[in-house]
């Protein structure tokens, strides 16, 4: 069995030797540009087109991260750039959720206990006590129930506050109240207080983080946007704090990343910028998954995380 590998990071050594010891009758290569000999298998983050167009004898993509919109992107551009008889497979927490929990979790607490405003103060050395949030209207709504989403909602509804949870189709999860579909979009967002954003970035979804929907909250809300930057109208965020229509905002993924140095998120004193690192890709975790679903298919089982192509994710 032949894999192929694009992980342009630092350690690509390292995720090689955790490969090679999770497969070791599998030859493992690092495609070089040029690189057209035929391969069973590939595990890429990001890879240039040129490595996949063409490639007949894929059996597998393995994606390594949650969201692959930016694998789509490339098909979107140049049709026909994913090989056809290829399945692309995604990661399916490998740590990430735990992660994602940990990061949101935080963001909320930090708003619901007003840390935020406290850091204000404190930077104008004023001794001041604030009305407490009330916790029972402090409802957080989390846009997307998938691998990750779920995992959130549950760690925040562990703190007693109301959640509320939505998806394309309808979800059932203890202790948290669960909206599915366009129809019942407005109803979802109707007084949240905190919109937590985890869809991935499809047709579908881009932009859902707009004015409309901002109108829709609870006045003085807050927003955590840890999925994509391309959900974000980034004007409209800007205008929603300058009325007061949402209080503050926590970002970890943007439109462009780096987060260039002149833009004006920089300078807006209630929003807090992360650079993409609410969940990381953990290499012990990922090997092992894909190992073992790269295992399971060449037994010629199927196996979960495959990206539904006409869906997006
Ligand atoms: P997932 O398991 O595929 O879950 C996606 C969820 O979104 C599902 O509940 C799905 O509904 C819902 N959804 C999709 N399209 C929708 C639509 N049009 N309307 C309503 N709901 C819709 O994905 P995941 O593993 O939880 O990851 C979610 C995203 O997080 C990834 O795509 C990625 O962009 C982002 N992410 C960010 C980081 C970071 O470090 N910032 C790390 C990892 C992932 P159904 O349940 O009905 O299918
Ligand atoms: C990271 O953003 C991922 O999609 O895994």
């Amino acid at each position: 069995m032949k894999i192929l590998f694009y992980i342009p990071q630092a350690d690509a050594a390292a995720w090689l030797h955790d490969f090679a010891r999770a497969l070791p009758e599998a030859e493992l290569r690092e495609w070089q540009p040029g690189d057209t000999a035929p391969a069973d298998f590939a595990v890429v983050w990001r890879p240039p087109r040129e490595m996949l167009a063409g490639r007949d004898t894929l059996r597998a993509i393995f994606n390594l991260g949650a969201g692959v919109d930016a694998m789509l992107a490339l098909e979107h551009e140049q049709l026909g750039t994913l090989p056809r008889n290829a399945q692309l497979i995604r990661l399916e927490d490998t740590g990430m959720a735990p992660q994602m929990a940990e990061y949101v979790t935080h963001a909320v607490l930090r708003y619901l206990r007003r840390f935020d405003e406290y850091q204000m103060l404190q930077n104008e050395r004023r001794w001041e006590v604030l009305d407490p949030h009330p916790r029972e209207t402090f409802t957080v709504g989390v846009l997307g129930l998938g691998v990750l989403g779920a995992q959130v909602a549950q760690a925040l509804a562990a703190f007693g506050m109301p959640v509320r949870g939505y998806s394309r189709s309808a979800r059932q999860i203890d202790g948290i109240v669960t909206f599915a579909g366009e129809a019942q979009f407005d109803a979802f967002l109707d007084g949240v207080k905190v919109l937590v954003n985890l869809l991935p970035h499809t047709p579908d979804t881009g932009d859902v983080l707009n004015a409309r929907t901002f109108s829709k909250l609870a006045r003085g809300a807050y927003l955590i946007n840890v999925a994509r930057g391309g959900h974000l109208v980034e004007a409209d965020l800007l205008d929603a704090l300058a009325s007061g229509q949402l209080a503050a905002a926590t970002l970890d993924v943007f439109r462009e990343e780096p987060l260039p140095a002149d833009h004006p998120f920089w300078q807006a004193p209630r929003i807090t910028i992360t650079p993409h690192m609410s969940a990381l890709t953990l290499r012990e975790e990922s090997v092992e998954q894909v190992a073992r679903k790269i295992n399971a298919l060449t037994r010629g089982d199927t196996v979960s995380g495959v990206v539904n192509l006409e869906r997006g994710y």
